[in-house]
Formats: structure tokens, sequence, C-alpha cells
């Protein structure tokens, strides 16, 4: 017999030949005439399967009568209209059998809405939720979107070490990798660490971005992409921040910036555009459940243009704002969440990229414009989530190269292959890093970051 999933047993039309299906209970509810609907759900779609189980079925007393949420199953059966409403058809078992029971005591989902709170401390079983369901076929489909956009346009999808002895952001917001005996250290009183003796033979750390070796192949292949996963010991417990997300950071060759923010505009679109097509059954959950008008605001953003406005005039619209900030808006400081949400959500009322930031702000690897005070950077900013993308043109010429590096404080010996880019046959290039994890949070309006990775690692928090 045939095994299908759910999302097809729905698509069957009435009269179909018998199958099997196989899942998790969700509901059941036992008719006084003396028969059952179960209801299961199989993760293939959001919707659940009904199965009509009769009284005559041969375990239906000694099994099936004791179901209950969560235990699973597998049915096999014709695919039939159904009596009822809310489906179309339903599954008649001719056959169930039980898999797995679940004890209903124990078993800690239950009908009702669960806090996210509730659902973040049993990870483990909260992907059998709607949302949670929802928001992984989501990321799968998104992530499917990001290769189909960059493999049309001739990005080469390339692998970067995730072991690295670089700080690319400069941010010193690095987790230390080691094989060194610290509590053995520790205990002998050991002040000093000898990085000689470690694995590597020097310090080691897991890789806050993936730029600094893409930037080695896109001056070879020409447009390169990675996707994977990141590392920022930040210690900011916030709703858009996590230790390990992942991102996605193209380069290209013979880029600059406005190139640069065609491209991360033309991606986004993309990856919206992929989500209205072809999730339309999760996207409306969102919208219903989730965020209200969150299905209208994507389809807006996918038929206007991206605002694009210098740093300075970003401090102007703030300066003007009638609006008391709690962080500083003079020229200089860098644009908080507050001041991101205030532009896209109050100012444009869309995504803004906002370009050519304070160097002194920025990263040393970043182009320097004419006058030296400002950098070709660009973020792409949206509405509720802030900053989604960030990215720039890179700074091609040695000598100023070498010169910023020395101003932040970057040790030009740790970075002699990469100052080699810049004088083995240099080329301006760009590219950006999207925040893979906020993206999930925009799209889909979930207001905390931790409910849309699976499991997520955040300070003082590693379960799982
Ligand atoms: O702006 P960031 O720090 O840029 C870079 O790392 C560049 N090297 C990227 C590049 O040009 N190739 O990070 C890029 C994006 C941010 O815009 C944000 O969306 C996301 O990564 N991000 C985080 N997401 C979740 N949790 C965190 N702690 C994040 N930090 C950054
Ligand atoms: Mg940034």
């Amino acid at each position: 017999m045939e095994t299908i999933l759910v999302r097809e047993a729905l698509r069957r039309p009435p009269g179909s030949p018998a199958v099997r299906v196989q899942g998790w209970v969700r509901t059941k509810r036992d008719s006084k005439a003396g028969f059952s609907f179960i209801e299961i759900n199989d993760g293939s779609c959001l919707a659940g399967l009904q199965i009509v189980a009769e009284g005559g079925l041969e375990n239906y007393a000694s099994e099936v009568l004791g179901l209950g949420t969560g235990c699973s199953i597998s049915a096999e059966g014709p695919i039939v209209a159904s009596q009822g409403r809310g489906q179309a058809v339903e599954l008649r078992a001719e056959r169930i059998q039980v898999l797995g029971l679940a004890d209903a005591e124990a078993y800690p989902l239950q009908k009702k809405r669960h806090s996210f709170e509730f659902l973040r401390r049993i990870a483990h079983l909260r992907a059998r939720t709607n949302t949670f369901g929802a928001v992984c076929r989501v990321r799968n489909l998104l992530s499917r979107t990001v290769h189909d956009f960059f493999q049309e346009r001739d990005f080469y999808y390339v692998h970067t070490p995730l072991i690295t002895p670089m700080d690319c952001e400069g941010a010193g917001e690095l987790f230390r990798v080691t094989t060194l005996d610290l509590e053995g250290l520790a205990a002998r009183g050991h002040g000093g660490l000898d990085f000689a003796e470690d694995f590597f033979g020097r310090p080691t750390y897991l890789t806050v971005s993936g730029q600094l070796e893409a930037e080695a192949l896109a001056c070879a292949l020409g447009r390169v992409y990675t996707f994977g996963p990141t590392f920022r010991a930040e210690n900011s417990n916030t709703a858009r921040h996590l230790s390990e997300f992942w991102m996605v950071e193209p380069e290209a060759a013979f880029y600059d910036l406005d190139q640069d923010m065609d491209l991360a505009e033309g991606f986004l679109k993309r990856l919206i555009g992929a989500l209205l097509s072809q999730a339309q059954e999760d996207m409306a959950f969102f919208d219903q459940r989730i965020q209200p008008g969150i299905v209208d605001t994507l389809k807006q953003i996918l038929e206007s243009d991206f605002r694009r406005i210098p740093y300075d005039e970003a401090i102007r619209l703030l300066e003007a704002s009638s609006r008391s900030f709690e962080y500083p808006t003079a020229w200089g400081h860098d644009l908080q969440t507050e001041h991101e949400r205030y532009l896209t959500e109050e100012v444009f009322q869309g995504p803004v990229i906002v370009y050519n930031y304070p160097s002194r702000i920025k990263p040393f690897y970043m182009y320097v414009n004419d006058g030296g005070e400002t950098v070709r950077a660009m973020d792409v900013l949206v509405p509720r989530t802030g900053e989604l993308i960030g990215g720039s043109q890179r700074e091609h010429r040695f000598e100023v190269l070498e010169e910023r590096m020395e101003e932040k404080g970057v040790d030009p010996e740790a970075y002699g292959w990469y100052l080699d880019l810049r004088r083995f046959g240099s080329v301006p290039h760009a590219g950006f890093g999207l925040g893979f994890e906020r993206l999930v949070q925009f799209v889909t309006g979930m207001t905390n970051i931790r409910d849309v990775i699976p499991f997520p690692r955040t300070p003082k928090s590693a379960e799982f």
C-alpha cells in the first residue's frame, strides 16, 4: 500500500483508493454512536487529516479508544468525502496501528494555546505545534530560495571556516575554541595561558562572519555566497539577538555599493515572493494568529522600491522628530533599534536602506569615501525588526586599508593574507550579511527571535 503525507492525502479526490498515513494525534473525539474522529498531523502542512475510526476495527476498544493527543499512529484506508465541516476529505480507517503512546497526564502540549515562554522550555516538542511547524516550513522554503536566488545569478555557494583566528567585525564578541585543560590550569592556580600549547597553536574562535574568507573566494570566482552558522558572544538579551544564528553572505567582485544595494533589495523581494506564492497556508496562519496584516505588508514591499537615504539624512530626520529617543541621535552615533524602527515604521512605512555611515563606527574593511569621514556601508532596515542586512563595498586600496587597520588597532600581521588580496590583482568588491533569523522573524511577525530557530542559544541558555 502507498504511504503518503497528510499534505498529499488532503489533495486526493474523494473516492481515492486506500493509502497509509502516519503522524501524531492532535485531537480525538468519540461519538456516542460508537466511532471516533482522530485528527493527525505529520508536519507536512499546517492542516491535519481527519481519520474516521469505526467501532468495528479489531483494536477499537482495546487501543483506539485510549488514544490521545501526542500518540503516534499509522492509519490505512480509502480517502472519502467528509461529512463534517472544515475539511473536504477524510480517511476512513480500515486499520489503525498504534506506534507510540503518549501519557496524557504528562504530555505537555494540550489543545489550549500555550505561551511562547512555556514552549521554549519544551523546545524538543514545540515543533509539533501549529506555530513552530509553520516556522520550520517557512525556514525551509526561505533556505531553498536563498540558493535559488544566488544560483540563478551565477553566485557560487562556498564554505568558509567556522573556526577562525580572525575577529572580522572587530567587536570582540568571540567564543573561544580551545582544548586547553582549563579546569586543570585553574586547579593548579595557573595564571597565564600558553596558546602555543593549544590545539591550533594559537588563539582561535568561532566565527562571527564568513566575510573575510568569502572575499578571498570572490576575488577568484567572481561571485560567491555563504550560508552558515555564525556565533556572537554579545551579552544582549534582546528579542533580536541570538548567540548562534545563521547568516547569508554574498560577496561579489567588481560590485560597488549601488550594486550591493540592488542585490540586497532584489534578494529580499525574491524571498518574500517565494513565501507569498509557495507558503500560502502557513502565511495565512501568521496573518491570522501572529501578526495581523503581515501578508499585505509583504505584498506592499514586493511592489515598492526601497527608500535609500544617506546616514546624514537619517540623522536629520531623527533630529527633526518630536520623539524623545533613549539613545543620542547626533551625527557620529550608531543607529539603535528605536531609531531604525522610527525610520521604517513612522517616516517611510517600509524598508529603508541607510548608507554612507561615519567611518568611526564601522569596521576596518569598509571602503572609505573621499574626505575620510564616511565609509560605503549600507544597512537594510525593516519595520519591527530593524536591521536585517548589513553590508558594504570593501576597501580594496592597499594603503588605505593599512591605514584603517592602524586606526582601528587591527594587527596587520594577523591579517597578512587579507592584505595580500589588495597586493595581487585587487578589484573593487562588495557584499552583505543577512541575518536569517531576523528575516524569519520579520516575515512571520514572530515577536521573539528565540521562537524562529528550533533550538535557540542565548546568554545563560543552551539547553537541548
Ligand atoms: O551587520 P553584521 O554584523 O555584518 C557582518 O557581519 C558583515 N561581515 C556581513 C557582510 O558584509 N558579509 O551582521 C549581519 C546581519 C545583521 O544585519 C543582522 O541581521 C544579523 O546579521 N545579526 C544577528 N542576528 C541575530 N543575532 C545576532 N546576535 C546578530 N548579529 C547580527
Ligand atoms: Mg550591522
